[in-house]
């Protein structure tokens, strides 16, 4: 009998881990240690076709457009001092995570600056390795000289907004398959003038939360001045029930997240021009996006950088990866073999108690 119970009450208590609003550090990427767990890309951009080379790590340390300045926040920036040649692309950066984040996880990106100006495209998102499938989470994205960020989610199709419980009423569109209208995504703007460009450095900045869980991704902005007390500070937990309404958010119901979404890498970049970028460069910028800036003057790009606080990760324990291993085991694939495991040590315990 009480084998059969604690049968139960295993099963029972599955479900509760995984859509836990209150969520413990996991890890954290600040100060000199920044850049330690991040893998540069080292290769031009060959994913948006933006006229971009994104730097080694140690390219990127010798021309500083990867450092941890003086006041312990990483830079990540555009080249602004180098004349480009016709034909050539401009040096940038693009890092992303050894470790990946499973479904259960809560990423803050504490943010001083976030790089703009014309031709200038950079995003803090998120992607499973073998995208579409496994999904992408767009947490921060803007262009040229958009004055509001943008969330969106990109998926196999299936995957739809619905019934969204978010406060920004800027929804561009509901379809998050990547075969939808040219791969746009689900996208929902932030009404909040401070969360790009100019504004957002001169409001100090701010928070950009995701919270990818079973019931559903939600994406908050508060600028600094908006920042809530329990997020101010290094606190070990965040419960994500005590932030109020997402800016925005996509529930499960017409998405179903274990199914569309996988342990995301987390990255960062900036590119140039670019596939999505030359259809909007015309809305808020003049001249030709190549010509006029990429090869242009250097100064173009003094406001083309990232500068990052930290980075902190938090998780229910058994969704949360770890770095691949030398098996390249990651824990999401650990965590299975945790639930299969105690599930069939339940089930031997209950046929024994039979
Ligand atoms: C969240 O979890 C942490 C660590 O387990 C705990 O210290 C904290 O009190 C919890 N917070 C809430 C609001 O439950
Ligand atoms: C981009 O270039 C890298 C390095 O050459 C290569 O491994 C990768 O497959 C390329 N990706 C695409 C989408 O072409
Ligand atoms: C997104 O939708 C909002 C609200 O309809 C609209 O004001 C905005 O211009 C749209 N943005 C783009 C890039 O189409
Ligand atoms: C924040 O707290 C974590 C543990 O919760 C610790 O590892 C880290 O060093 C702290 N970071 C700072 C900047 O104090
Ligand atoms: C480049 O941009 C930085 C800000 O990121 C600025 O401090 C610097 O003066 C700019 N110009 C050059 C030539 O480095």
């Amino acid at each position: 009998m009480i084998s059969s119970r604690f049968f139960f009450a295993l099963v029972l208590a599955l479900p509760t881990i995984v859509t836990a609003a209150n969520y413990s550090i996991v890890k954290e990427y600040a100060g000199s240690n920044f850049f330690d767990d991040w893998v540069f890309y080292g290769n031009f951009d060959n994913l948006t076709n933006g006229d971009a080379i994104f730097v080694t790590a140690s390219q990127a340390t010798s021309q500083q457009l990867a450092f941890v300045n003086s006041a312990g926040n990483a830079v990540m920036k555009v080249d602004n001092k180098t004349n480009v040649a016709f034909n050539d692309k401009r040096n940038t950066v693009r890092i992303s995570t050894k470790d990946r984040f499973a479904v259960g996880s809560v990423w803050i990106a504490d943010m001083l600056h976030v790089p703009f100006g014309c031709s200038v495209w950079p995003a803090f998102w998120s992607q499973a390795p073998n995208w579409p499938a496994g999904g992408e989470i767009d947490t921060f994205e803007g262009v040229n000289m958009v004055h509001n960020s943008q969330f969106s989610l990109h998926t196999e199709p299936g995957c739809t907004a619905v019934n969204a419980v978010q406060t920004s009423t800027l929804v561009n569109s509901t379809d998050c398959s990547f075969k939808t209208n040219s791969n746009e995504g689900c996208v929902v703007e932030d009404p909040d003038p401070n969360s790009y460009g100019a504004a957002f450095a001169a409001a100090g900045g701010g928070m950009f939360v995701t919270e990818f869980a079973e019931t559903g991704i939600s994406i908050w902005f508060f600028s600094r001045g908006n920042v809530p007390s329990s997020l101010q500070g290094n606190a070990s937990s965040v419960d994500t029930s005590t932030l109020g309404k997402p800016v925005s958010n996509y529930p499960s119901g017409n998405c179903n997240i274990d199914q569309f979404f996988r342990a995301q890498n987390l990255i960062f970049d900036i590119t140039l021009c670019g596939a999505g970028d030359r259809n909007v460069f015309a809305q808020t910028c003049s001249g030709i996006c190549y010509n006029d800036y990429v090869i242009g003057s250097p100064s173009n790009y003094d406001n083309a950088y990232f500068e990052v606080r930290s980075v902190r990760v938090f998780g229910t324990s058994s969704a949360v990866d770890i770095p691949p291993g030398a098996n390249g085991t990651s824990r999401e694939n650990k965590a299975g073999f945790v639930v299969l495991f105690g599930v069939a040590l339940a089930t031997l315990v209950f046929l024994m108690a039979l």
